[in-house]
């Protein structure tokens, strides 16, 4: 086909969707076309590489379920997911001032589950969870610093041995995770363990293609938190543990360096809130600022 017959079937196609009525989605599929068509002529696709593509795009499909959303982990290992999570934070937070001031935002992930016990602070969410016991503190406030209270954080983790509570059994029971709400100063305290690092599902064609391409399939040690108070938007972050391995190398780039925390580490003895450890055992601490909801 000439140069000009290519153009010529861009144009169609984009074309094509120009009657398109609702004007977002009129929008979306006049760039997916130009840009899908840019792709396959920059790398001058063949139909075996397309057969190929559409064979992965196929099984990535058929292995998915609502519990296995492998579609999700494409978009994660590809960089998408934190492309769009940064894109809404950007814009849920208007000003510049709110997009450069808040906490920055990171991918959900797969494993949040609903409902988490709502806690007093100062509870173990780790009692019974392997791992290495963990102090987590901190203050929620505004950019400006003043503290909010009464936000709720909703916490979950993977325990010690990279594991998350879902991915044990089939029946699974909650565990490391917990709902708190902060107090009058905004501050906020708990117990867990210290998360390890872990592999992402690599049994699929996500993992595939991560073998594929020489890349990892790990995620350094994080605990996630979402974090929301009224008026603010919501928050859904890490905090990350220093120096674990793959803290450079995110299989899913969730990774950010303003959210990678000292854990120091004591030897046995009487923590901060006066409990007595018979183990050595961390303690973070991490200060969360929300955006406000722009006017
Ligand atoms: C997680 O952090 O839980 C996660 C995020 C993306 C893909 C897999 C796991
Ligand atoms: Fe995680």
């Amino acid at each position: 086909m000439s140069e000009y017959n290519q153009d010529r079937l861009t144009q169609d196609v984009v074309d094509s969707v120009a009657n398109t009525p609702e004007p977002r989605l009129r929008e979306l599929m006049t760039a997916l076309v130009k840009h899908i068509h840019a792709y396959a002529r920059e790398v001058d696709l063949t139909p075996e590489e397309w057969l190929a593509g559409l064979k992965f795009l196929n099984a990535t499909g058929q292995i998915s379920t609502e519990k296995r959303p492998e579609f999700i982990l494409l978009s994660d290992t590809l960089g998408l997911s934190m492309m769009v999570v940064s894109l809404a934070q950007a814009r849920a937070s208007g000003t510049a001032k709110g997009a450069t001031e808040a906490t920055e935002a990171t991918v959900e992930g797969p494993f949040y589950w609903p409902g988490a016990p709502d806690l007093p602070l100062g509870t173990d969410i780790g009692a019974g969870v392997p791992g290495e016991p963990t102090y987590y503190t901190g203050r929620v406030t505004d950019v400006d610093g003043r503290p909010l209270a009464g936000a709720l954080l909703d916490v979950w983790s993977g325990d010690g041995n990279g594991k998350y509570d879902v991915q044990l059994s089939a029946e699974p029971t909650m565990k490391a995770r917990g709902r708190f709400r902060t107090d009058a100063e905004g501050g906020y305290r708990f117990w867990s363990i210290r998360p390890a690092y872990y592999p992402i599902p690599d049994d699929g064609p996500v993992g595939e293609m991560l073998r594929a391409t020489d890349r990892s399939i790990y995620r350094p040690g994080h605990i996630h938190m979402q974090v929301s108070a009224p008026g603010h938007v919501m928050l859904t972050t890490h905090v990350f543990v220093a120096g674990s391995p793959y803290i450079d190398n995110d299989a899913v780039f969730g990774k950010r360096d303003s959210l990678v925390v000292d854990f120091a580490t004591h030897p046995p003895g009487k923590a901060a809130d006066g409990r007595e450890l018979r183990v050595p055992y961390h303690s973070a601490s991490f200060d969360f600022r929300l955006a406000p909801v722009p006017a």
